[in-house]
């Protein structure tokens, strides 16, 4: 699982990842939904945190931010972010979740990492052993838009449809299982993609569809100028994306338990 993940971010989609960060108002919505049981908490774990979407903005307003990140060059920008903010209480913990221990923490949250939050996850049920205070998952809901133009672009230039089935859906009846239900508060945020040029925009689908050619890239190039929006010196991929948040709080208690265990060293040692 982390090699996949490792291999799929590439440094150059980490740096897209990060430009698209910038211009989002992702954050401020996926922690407004979770207000109250913020208020709680003083500790969290981000698992499969990327470049710092959500762990940079609790790391700014609570204790203490862990944050479990398998792929090494997501772990080294989110390095960057922390070294760049001058935030001294984040852990950074390059690994798959499960590969490593972690103590548990007020709040365990999980955005956008369908392996983690799929139907048959293991990782539904540990993570709430894990918190004190509550749990969060982020997913895909119905209602986003067209991901990068992904429903158009996969049957011409794949030849496949591009999509499964609705992710929110799918995170909450598992946990109906278990016998969870989470308040689920949708959220409607951007999530634009910038690009310096045209070029770079080809870069981008080639890239993320897996494209290799002057065909495909000229196809993509034709498209591209009639779909991107320009804004200043930029070219804008729009993306409106709808979120569930799906959070309940629990009531573990861990005075029975082995638990904790060493916390991971802090970032100061990585590059
Ligand atoms: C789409 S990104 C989301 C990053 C961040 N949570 C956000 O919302 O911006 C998914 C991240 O999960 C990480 N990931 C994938 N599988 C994982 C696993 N089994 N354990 C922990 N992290 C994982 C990936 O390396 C990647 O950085």
């Amino acid at each position: 699982m982390s090699r996949r993940s490792g291999e799929f971010w590439t440094q150059r989609k980490v740096g897209w990842y990060r430009r698209a960060l910038r211009r989002s108002d992702f954050a401020p919505k996926v922690l407004g939904a979770i207000a109250p049981l913020l208020e709680e908490c003083e500790t969290a774990l981000d698992v499969g945190a990327g470049c710092g979407a959500l762990a940079i903005p609790l790391a700014q307003r609570l204790r203490r931010v862990t944050a479990v990140e398998p792929a090494p060059a997501m772990a080294k920008a989110l390095a960057e972010e922390v070294r760049e903010r001058g935030l001294t209480n984040v852990s950074i913990v390059e690994a798959a979740w499960g590969d490593v221990p972690v103590p548990p923490h007020d709040l365990v949250l999980c955005a956008h990492v369908a392996n983690l939050l799929e139907r048959e996850s293991p990782f539904l049920r540990e993570a709430p052993a894990c918190a004190l205070k509550g749990v969060a998952f982020v997913r895909d809901a119905t209602g986003s838009g067209d991901k990068f133009f992904f429903k158009e672009l996969y049957p011409v230039l794949l030849g496949r449809p591009y999509g499964g089935p609705c992710e929110q859906e799918e995170t909450v009846e598992a946990l109906a299982r278990l016998g969870v239900a989470p308040t689920v508060t949708l959220i409607d945020y951007r999530s634009d993609q910038p690009f310096t040029d045209l070029a770079e925009a080809c870069d981008f689908w080639m890239e993320y569809m897996g494209l290799q050619g002057e065909e495909p890239r000229a196809f993509l190039r034709t498209f591209l100028a009639g779909r991107l929006v320009r804004d200043g010196d930029e070219w804008i991929a729009p993306y409106p994306k709808r979120a569930a948040v799906i959070w309940w709080r629990v009531g573990a208690s861990f005075s029975s338990s082995p638990l904790p265990l060493p916390l991971p060293s802090p970032p100061g040692g990585r590059g």
